[in-house]
């Protein structure tokens, strides 16, 4: 069994933070994203990865390497042009010559993976994709699942009234199983995407196609800044658990500053006195002055907060500067190298 992380795409939903780090290599508790679904493949004993490359590959190739340490064999692949989630699929087709999990490289679950090869295997099937239930599903394509998880129809972008009426809420999650006889079905070179070409032609064909209910697991996708920062929520709110957070990088917190349990510091962060971290992420070495507040927020390498600054619920990019006591209010995403003058509020 092997795996391919579909991890090409320019993020452009999640820029400012995609400006200079690909959407798979942006941290995630102080952790590259990808790691995370490195780690459910491992778990499900999948250590044959290929990684579907096209924006700023050798970032994340100097990332990971090979893989040795992260326990797995990784492989690169980059397309000269983005040929979208589809043609990147085939483009790989040299990598793949069994039956393969291909991941969008954008989905935090933990979704035990051998659970849905065994479903994939028990119906025999041609492909297999996992189906998450979401509340509002308007702003995804449904998929419709006969009792026996037979796929029988997508439904792209319902309105909300529609997707209610029907009784429908589950969505594609973005993990596939697929065996290498979709592959000839896939033209070579063009763009394509799974769900508006493949996945209408292996119906069309009436091949094995069914849909695995991942009831239970977490699932989210982390394609722009509200949805990366609620991932980091649901951490410190416990709704995900099960990975290895680094909570031990040696850092230096005075010990008159507050940080609570939940927050991650990262290597050699540095936090002074009267200083207040709740409920976030402080990326390795950012600096964090006399009373400065951060409260469910992410900060990333390197950042500076200077005295009495208060940030609360944002993103600041990598070495941003934010001045004496500036207001950082819900929302707001400053990208790398971002620099707010004192008392501004952003
Ligand atoms: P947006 O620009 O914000 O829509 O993000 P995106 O470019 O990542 O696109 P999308 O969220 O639809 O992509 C889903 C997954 O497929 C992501 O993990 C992308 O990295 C990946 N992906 C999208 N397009 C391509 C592509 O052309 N080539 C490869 N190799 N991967 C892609």
């Amino acid at each position: 069994m092997q795996a391919l992380i579909l991890a090409g795409g320019k993020g452009t939903r999640l820029r400012p933070l995609t400006v200079y780090t690909p959407k798979p290599i942006v941290p995630v508790m102080n952790r590259p994203f990808l790691l995370y679904q490195i780690d459910i493949l491992g778990r499900a004993g999948i250590t044959d990865i290929t990684l579907s490359l096209s924006y700023q590959p050798d970032k994340i190739e100097d990332l990971l390497g090979d893989g040795s340490d992260l326990g797995v064999s990784l492989n690169y692949i980059t397309e000269p042009n983005p040929l979208g989630t589809g043609g990147a699929y085939r483009f790989a087709s040299g990598e793949l010559n069994e039956t393969t999990v291909v991941l969008n490289g954008d989905i935090l679950t933990d979704v035990d993976i051998a659970k849905v090869i065994g479903f994939h295997r028990k119906n025999s099937a041609d492909a297999t994709l996992t189906l998450a239930s979401v509340d509002d599903p308007s702003r995804f394509g449904l998929v419709e699942t006969a009792d026996d998880g037979r796929i029988l129809r997508f439904i792209e972008k319902p309105k909300p009234e529609d997707a209610a009426s029907g009784g429908i809420n589950t969505i594609n999650a973005g993990i596939y199983v697929l065996e290498p006889r979709i592959l000839d079905l896939v033209p070579e070179g063009e763009h394509l995407s799974f769900e508006y070409d493949i996945f209408p032609e292996i119906l069309r064909r009436e091949m094995g196609f069914f849909g695995y209910n991942m009831i239970g697991s977490y699932w989210r996708d982390l394609g722009n800044p509200a949805s990366y920062l609620d991932a980091h929520h649901d951490f410190f709110d416990g709704k995900i658990g099960g990975f290895e957070i680094d909570r031990s990088a040696s850092s230096d917190v005075a010990t008159a500053a507050t940080v609570d349990d939940v927050s991650v510091i990262g290597a050699g962060a540095v936090i002074k006195p009267g200083a207040r971290i709740k409920r976030s992420a402080i990326g390795p070495g950012v600096h964090i002055d006399e009373k400065a507040v951060v409260e469910g927020s992410v900060i990333w390498p390197h950042a500076r907060i200077s005295a009495g600054a208060e940030i609360r619920d944002a993103i600041i990019g990598r070495s941003g500067y934010i001045g004496r006591n500036v207001i950082v209010g819900a929302g707001t995403v400053l990208g790398d190298k971002a620099s707010v003058p004192d008392y501004s509020k952003v």
